[in-house]
């Protein structure tokens, strides 16, 4: 049938790092400075969801696209271009070896892509469109590819999709080869190892962020000398107590390289000439309510993190609910988008937040979401491209 439409779908999730990729050693392969982790977030509350079709029927003159949340979306780039190759490679090579394979790498590809949050506001969308955009395709060609091998791929779409390809807690191992072939994401524990992992995140701009970090820690690599002393020895220090507080399932050492990790992070961004400047005076209420609140826990029960934006991400355990969660809600306020009524129902005000604090985070937090530790990419019934092979209207 050479006007069949052959699809496949799928939904990938996003992962904010507790210990950040910051820094490229060769920016074409896109191959980093240091490794990295990260936590897979709930799709159910982030996620994005990717058809990819193919056809001999599609007219050969509109090439390969990509529909972005209804609107065209540009694939001449340099990095959507790698994916689209090593994926078109990969099936080539099952076509050569089983010739009664139909011919699926020589077909134009229609992709139409949805992100049930906000795209380019520092909320990770390119982590998980990338994720996504590679397992629908490597669905659609039915290839044999482990994640891991997978993340390869994606990873030259955007560093952080390498990660997406997992879920729970995954590493991003730096690698050493020139080529970027040992460059690849594996999977610390599945989220079920510890699934009371939670994240409260604080949306306090959902705007599109000013540096982006693709230039931002290019900037960051060529000037920052403090830069050479975190990928040297803060970051596999980092590493290593964190694989080692997933795996006894340790609160205390998470929460607190999370943090270090993060500030280190941010430091280096002030260290980079001239700075660059991610989080605002709302993201630094949002680190001194997480110390009050831990410090009036006696424990740590807290941990802030920041990637290239002012968003706050806080992680905490379920148990503490009511100190974590308890205390935003009362300080913010009921209004604001986001709260789970279940979740937060009946809790009490636990810490009162010192006046300064309460009022930048009161003023300047727009939308909380309310999420946690989840699940890798998983195959969709739902499908957005219609059999016929065009886009479905939503
Ligand atoms: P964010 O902070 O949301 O990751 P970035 O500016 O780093 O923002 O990345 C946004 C870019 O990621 C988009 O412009 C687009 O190129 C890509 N992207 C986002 N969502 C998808 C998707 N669902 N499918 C393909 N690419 C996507
Ligand atoms: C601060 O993965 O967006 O979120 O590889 O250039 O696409 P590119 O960069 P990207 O950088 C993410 C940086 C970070 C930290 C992290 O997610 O580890």
């Amino acid at each position: 049938m050479a006007d069949k439409v052959y699809r496949a779908s799928t939904t990938a999730p996003v992962n904010i790092a507790v210990v950040k990729y910051w820094g490229k050693r060769d920016a074409t392969l896109n191959l980093p400075t240091n490794s990295s982790l990260s936590v897979t977030l709930a799709q159910s509350d982030l996620r994005t969801l990717t058809t990819a079709s193919c056809s001999a029927s599609y007219p050969a003159s509109e090439g390969d696209w990509l529909l972005l949340n209804g609107e065209p979306s540009d694939v001449s780039g340099a990095r959507v271009q790698a994916c689209f190759r090593e994926l078109r490679a990969r099936r080539a090579a099952l076509e050569a070896a089983d010739p009664s394979l139909p011919k699926l790498s020589t077909m134009p590809l229609h992709i139409v892509s949805e992100n049930n949050f906000p795209t380019a506001a520092g909320l990770a969308s390119s982590a998980a469109g990338f994720a996504a955009l590679v397992r629908a395709i490597a669905d659609l060609y039915e290839l044999p590819a482990s994640p891991s091998e997978l993340s390869l791929i994606a990873r030259q779409g955007s560093g952080s999709a390498c990660r997406s390809l997992f879920g729970g807690y995954v590493a991003w191992r730096m690698g050493g080869k020139a080529d970027g072939s040992d460059s690849m994401a594996d999977q610390v524990a599945e989220a079920s190892h510890w699934p009371e992992m939670r994240a409260l995140v604080l949306v306090a701009s959902a705007a599109k962020k000013g540096v982006s970090s693709t230039s931002g820690m290019q900037q960051t690599v060529a000037t920052s000398s403090l830069f050479q002393e975190r990928i040297e020895r803060v970051v596999p220090q980092n590493m290593a107590v964190m694989e080692k507080a997933i795996q006894d399932r340790d609160f205390a050492p998470f929460a607190e390289v999370t943090m270090r990790d993060s500030n280190s992070f941010h430091a280096t961004c002030a260290d980079t000439y001239p700075p660059i400047f991610y989080m605002n005076d709302v993201s630094r209420a949002a680190i001194r309510a997480v110390e009050q609140i831990n410090a009036a826990a006696g424990r740590t029960v807290a941990a802030y993190t920041f990637d290239a934006g002012p968003n706050a991400v806080i992680y905490y355990l379920e148990k503490d609910t009511e100190l974590v969660v308890g205390t935003f809600y009362h300080v913010l306020g009921g209004e604001i988008d986001g709260w789970k009524n279940d979740a937060v129902k009946g809790l009490k005000p636990t810490t009162s937040l010192d006046g300064g604090v309460a009022s930048l985070l009161k003023g300047g937090v727009s939308r909380v979401i309310m999420t946690g530790v989840g699940p890798g990419p998983q195959k969709a019934d739902e499908h957005l491209v219609a059999e016929d092979g065009t886009p479905v209207r939503r």
